[in-house]
């Protein structure tokens, strides 16, 4: 429920207005929660007659000064252009720094920067060492964001996953596989632990608590067979067999095969010890059986 969410949060600053660039999944219950604090959010997608389109926002088109006024919080949830280059700043860099009251800019990246660890935890201090293209892309727009010297902070998310994205959806449509890579984990995150630290971190930045870098993970990197098998369980489904990594890679996409090629745990400490956020799903037990009371 969403009233679960807000009652943990404060609410912004009178006045404030939020705009999201790109609102996706991640972005539409950022809104959400934000409206229910009272904030003002103007959330942008690429076409007019997509759900939540606020003002429509992409390459071909300039995006009215009338958006950023009276803007005071700015995030942006758009993933790099195949070239490397940021698309907000890519169109509106130069409006974003004629915003006089921008008081909190964040960007939502990956924790693909921090590339293969073989396994081992990452912190904040650990240097990103991207493999994948797609996170050199994305080390690239961090920096991008960095040299705006706005007053940016950038979550790094692993794996999102939440209502209408989990694993029940394979599981219903027959597309499950369970692949066994043993010594292989994957960090996650739900989307209203995106949400609640979004506007957690916001309300601390003001307070000068404000780390540049934060990672948004849950307590639990986990094997994917243990996920999937946990999501059955509740929704009463049968397993496919297992199919180890080393057959099943022979069909993968590029894409999902980059996702398996590497292991590493998202460690979330800074957030949730320092910083003091509580997770609302501190792993995938309770943000499946959150996702499975949803369908
Ligand atoms: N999915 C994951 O597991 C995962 C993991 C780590 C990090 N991330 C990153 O975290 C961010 C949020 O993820 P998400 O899964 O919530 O994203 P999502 O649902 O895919 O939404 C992405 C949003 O960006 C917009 N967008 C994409 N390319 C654009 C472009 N070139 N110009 C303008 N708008 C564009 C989309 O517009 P429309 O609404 O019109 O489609 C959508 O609103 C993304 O940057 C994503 O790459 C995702």
């Amino acid at each position: 429920m969403i009233e679960d969410i807000v009652k943990r949060l404060d609410p912004l600053p009178p006045k404030s207005k939020l705009i999201i660039f790109g609102g996706g999944f991640s972005g539409q219950r950022i809104a959400r929660v934000a409206r229910q604090l009272g904030t003002k959010v103007l959330c942008s997608r690429r076409r007019e007659n997509s759900k939540g389109a606020d003002f429509i926002f992409n390459a071909d088109q300039e995006c009215s000064n009338e958006i950023f006024e009276g803007a005071t919080h700015v995030l942006s949830c758009i993933p790099p252009l195949l070239n490397g280059e940021d698309p907000v700043l890519l169109k509106i860099k130069n409006q974003l720094l004629n915003t006089k009251n921008l008081k909190w800019v964040g960007y939502l990246s990956t924790t693909g920067v921090y590339g293969d660890t073989k396994g081992s935890w990452v912190n904040e201090n650990t240097s990103p060492n991207p493999q994948q293209e797609r996170s050199i892309r994305r080390l690239s727009c961090e920096q991008q964001w960095v040299e705006t010297k706005l007053p940016l902070q950038i979550l790094r998310l692993p794996g999102i996953y939440g209502p209408g994205r989990s694993a029940f959806e394979s599981l219903s449509n027959g597309t499950t596989k369970m692949i066994d890579k043993p010594g292989q984990v994957f960090s996650r995150i739900h989307v209203d632990d995106i949400a609640g630290s979004v506007l957690f971190l916001i309300n601390l930045f003001s307070q000068g608590k404000n780390p540049p870098v934060i990672n948004v993970a849950d307590n639990l990197p986990t094997n994917n067979l243990e996920v999937i098998a946990f999501a059955a369980k509740i929704a009463k489904k049968s397993l496919p067999s297992t199919i180890p990594f080393e057959v099943a890679k022979k069909t993968m996409s590029p894409m999902a095969l980059s996702f398996w090629e590497e292991n590493r745990k998202v460690d979330n400490q800074l957030l949730c010890k320092k910083l003091g956020y509580s997770l609302i799903h501190p792993d995938f037990k309770s943000g499946l059986k959150h996702c499975f009371s949803k369908l």
